[in-house]
């Protein structure tokens, strides 16, 4: 690996301890995938911030490497954590302290306290070509392929030493040869909602692992549905870059040209689409005690239509209803009366956290509703709920009436 001058100075120490700590994970990660060097990065993205993952260790190095004066050179957001700043939802007290001495550790190394999985919606967009450092597989899937910006499926540690440092190697999706498409997905059946664009991206990333697809006949899909393709694919598959002919950038400039040579072929007709929503579903009780949606966080789209199937309802006593965004579209939520429709239905519209990073099932919460398939493909191993997984509208009749009913 050929490292720059000032790469070296880095890594004798020049730029303090945390950098050249980071410059050393940054060159050991660039041998391991035969990176030729370090490229600049215009941006990062830190995730893996619940205490959850960190733990006491996780918190006492943070705040040390913050203490020791440690801090980024380049623009860096910060992914969700486990908790609402803005209220109380009845968590652990301990456990949240703990969760916010963690992002505040981040915050003063100089990060961006966003608290959101979409930071890329609000100010922190990733042009066409871009090299960038982020993690959260989601944001990584969407941008790669979404926005054509050039990024790995970074670890929080890593993202975070290539925010420190401003560089990353170039392996992977840095490079042109590495983001042709494997797989040729020929989508037969049509899919109308959310819920169908989650159970494709399940079914779909279930069956390619670390490749990349790249889908035919579907209809141009939204902001919206490209996100949570994203965070479908990224969750059940590792996947990272994604094409939609005619769609996604990579796809419209290149054509053909997005295929690797012998590439495969494969139909997803109504069978496979039918099984991507088996494989979101892992319930069997019909009554239903919680229900979630907002994974990734909800655009202010998406919340004005939570709000409009909530409007002069009420969710029934004993289930609890939370819907997550973050702070900027929540601050817009209030201005719209979207929050006030919202709460007086008795659901919650949080800020910073959502279902997976927090500890939802310590208020003894069971049997989850929600229309996110990475939150159903998560949420049975690391918050113990029993999931059903279907369309926005059958979620919020569960929280009317308690039950599934799809
Ligand atoms: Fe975002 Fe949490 Fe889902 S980080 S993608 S809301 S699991």
């Amino acid at each position: 690996m050929i490292l720059h001058d000032d790469d070296k100075r880095v890594l004798d120490g020049e730029g303090g301890e945390a950098r050249r700590l980071a410059m050393e994970m940054l060159v050991a990660l660039g041998k391991i995938y035969d990176a030729e060097k370090l490229i600049p990065i215009q941006s990062a993205h830190v995730a893996g911030l619940s205490y959850r993952s960190h733990g006491d260790a996780g918190m006492h190095w943070i705040e040390e490497m913050a203490d020791s004066g440690a801090r980024v050179s380049v623009p860096t957001t910060l992914n969700v954590i486990g908790v609402d700043r803005s209220r109380d939802l009845g968590l652990p007290g301990e456990w949240c302290d703990k969760q916010l001495r963690i992002n505040d550790g981040y915050v003063r190394t100089g990060c961006y306290g966003t608290s959101s999985c979409v930071p890329y919606l609000y100010g922190f967009v990733p042009r066409f070509g871009e090299h960038i450092a982020w993690a959260e597989s989601s944001a990584v899937a969407f941008t790669n392929s979404f926005l054509g910006a050039r990024d790995n499926r970074e670890g929080g540690p890593s993202a975070f030493a290539a925010a420190l440092v401003g560089k990353t190697p170039c392996y992977g999706f840095h490079l042109d040869k590495n983001r042709r498409a494997h797989v040729r997905f020929r989508v037969t059946v049509p899919i109308d909602d959310l819920a169908d664009v989650g159970a494709l991206g399940a079914y779909v990333g279930s069956n390619i692992g670390v490749h990349n697809p790249a889908f035919a006949g579907l209809r141009p899909l939204r902001l919206e549905e490209h996100i949570y393709l994203s965070a479908a694919l990224a969750s059940s598959g590792g996947v990272a870059l994604y094409h939609v002919e005619g769609q996604t950038p990579d796809a419209v400039m290149l054509g053909s040209g997005i295929y690797a040579d012998n590439y495969d072929e494969v139909e997803i007709g109504p069978q496979e689409l039918i099984q991507g929503y088996e494989r979101l579903t892992s319930n069997s009780n019909r009554q239903v005690d919680y229900v979630a949606v907002g994974c990734p966080h909800l655009t202010l789209n998406q919340v004005a239509e939570v709000a409009a199937l909530l409007q002069g309802k009420k969710v029934k006593d004993g289930v609890t209803m939370w819907v997550h965004t973050n702070i900027p579209v929540k601050a817009m939520a209030r201005q719209m009366g979207y929050l006030q429709i919202i709460e007086d239905a008795g659901a919650v519209l949080t800020q910073d956290l959502c279902t997976v990073l927090s500890i939802p099932e310590q208020r003894g919460l069971h049997s989850l509703a929600t229309n996110s398939a990475k939150m159903a493909f998560y949420a049975p191993g690391s918050n113990r709920l029993r999931t059903w997984f279907g369309s926005l509208k059958n979620c919020v009749n569960a929280a009317f009436t308690g039950c599934w009913n799809a």
